[in-house]
């Protein structure tokens, strides 16, 4: 398959009072094979929503790039370029303009491409409402005539209509009721598969994520500590992390705790030292010394995935 993403040693920083730097993405490289689906999953704060929008080219990155199809991608691309990466938010009132009907800001993407005659532009957006499962007749209804679900289906017609390969979906179903939530997943696996996109998929749902995506990555504290295959991520995870998350989901479906793991989730004005989470790990002392807030262990390759832990690596044979 080939390589439609590449996101190498991706940072965002943001500067903070007093000085300070929010350290919201470090060094994070992933890739996403064309039509492929990836998941990032972690707590809230650890820098998701950061990395999709780089990703997306509405945040400029401190450091490291974006490739798409191998060629340069961000905030400078020209609009046919940017157009190939679209963006679905957790709250589609964001990216639907409540003064419009509905079918107003579907077709406004095209308008804003100068793509076709308005007969044809209004077509497209028609047919796009349709693949999302919403009645065409629907279009000249307004944001607020419609259910949330309706809504959610809307800003997913909205950046389908121009065609985009790859789509970023920022926890798309968290606002949802959970009776809609399952039809949401359901139209966005439809949807993938019939049209070939890949997803850059981020959510709080383990569920969610182990249904749509067949590659996880998990974050902590704005860098990927464990990257794998949806199988092994979830049947064998080798992150202390991950390992903690998966065991704070009792039942599938449930999302998991903000804070699953108790204690100090720490925060990337200043993030701990060595393996930032060290301070809540409770294996770091299966290391010898103190080398889990001494040194920061490296996401190494292994076999299917890649895992950033001391813990993970080979023990040091003595003389
Ligand atoms: N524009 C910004 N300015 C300053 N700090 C930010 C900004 N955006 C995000 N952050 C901080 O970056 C960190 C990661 O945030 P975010 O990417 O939203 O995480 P997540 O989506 O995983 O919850 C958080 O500590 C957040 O407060
Ligand atoms: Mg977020």
């Amino acid at each position: 398959m080939s390589e439609l993403l590449r996101v190498e040693k991706l940072c965002v920083r943001f500067p903070a009072r007093d000085g300070a730097t929010v350290h919201a993405v470090e060094n994070v490289s992933l890739s996403i094979p064309r039509g492929g689906a990836l998941g990032l999953v972690g707590e809230s704060g650890s820098g998701k929503s950061t990395t999709a929008r780089a990703i997306a080219g509405l945040q400029l990155p401190s450091e490291g790039r974006v490739l798409l199809s191998g060629e340069p991608f961000g905030p400078g691309s020209d609009r046919a370029t940017r157009q190939r990466v679209q963006m679905v938010f957790q709250d589609p009132q964001g990216s639907l303009d409540p003064r419009r009907p509905i079918g107003w800001s579907v077709e406004e993407p095209l308008v804003l491409q100068g793509a076709g005659s308005p007969l044809a532009r209004r077509a497209r957006a028609l047919a796009a409402l349709d693949a999302c499962g919403l009645d065409p007749r629907l279009a000249v209804r307004y944001p607020h005539e419609l259910s949330g679900g309706q809504r959610q289906r809307v800003a997913i017609a909205r950046a389908l209509v121009v065609e985009p390969e790859l789509v970023i979906l920022d926890e798309p179903t968290s606002a949802l009721d959970v009776s809609v939530r399952a039809q949401v997943v359901n139209l966005l696996c439809e949807l993938r598969r019939r049209f070939g996109l890949a997803y850059l998929f981020v959510s709080h749902d383990l569920a969610v994520v182990r249904r749509v995506c067949e590659d996880v990555a998990v974050m902590y504290l704005g860098r990927v500590v464990e990257r794998a295959p949806r199988a092994e991520l979830f049947g064998a995870p080798r992150h202390p992390y991950t390992q903690a998350l998966l065991s704070a989901v009792p039942e599938l479906g449930r999302e998991f705790a903000a804070d699953p793991l108790g204690g100090d989730p720490a925060s990337p004005l200043a993030p701990p030292s060595g393996c930032a989470f060290h301070p809540r790990c409770s294996r770091r002392a299966e290391v010898l010394g103190n080398r889990c807030a001494l040194e920061l262990p490296h996401l190494v390759e292994r076999a299917a995935g890649a895992v950033a832990c001391h813990l993970a690596e080979p023990p040091v044979t003595r003389p």
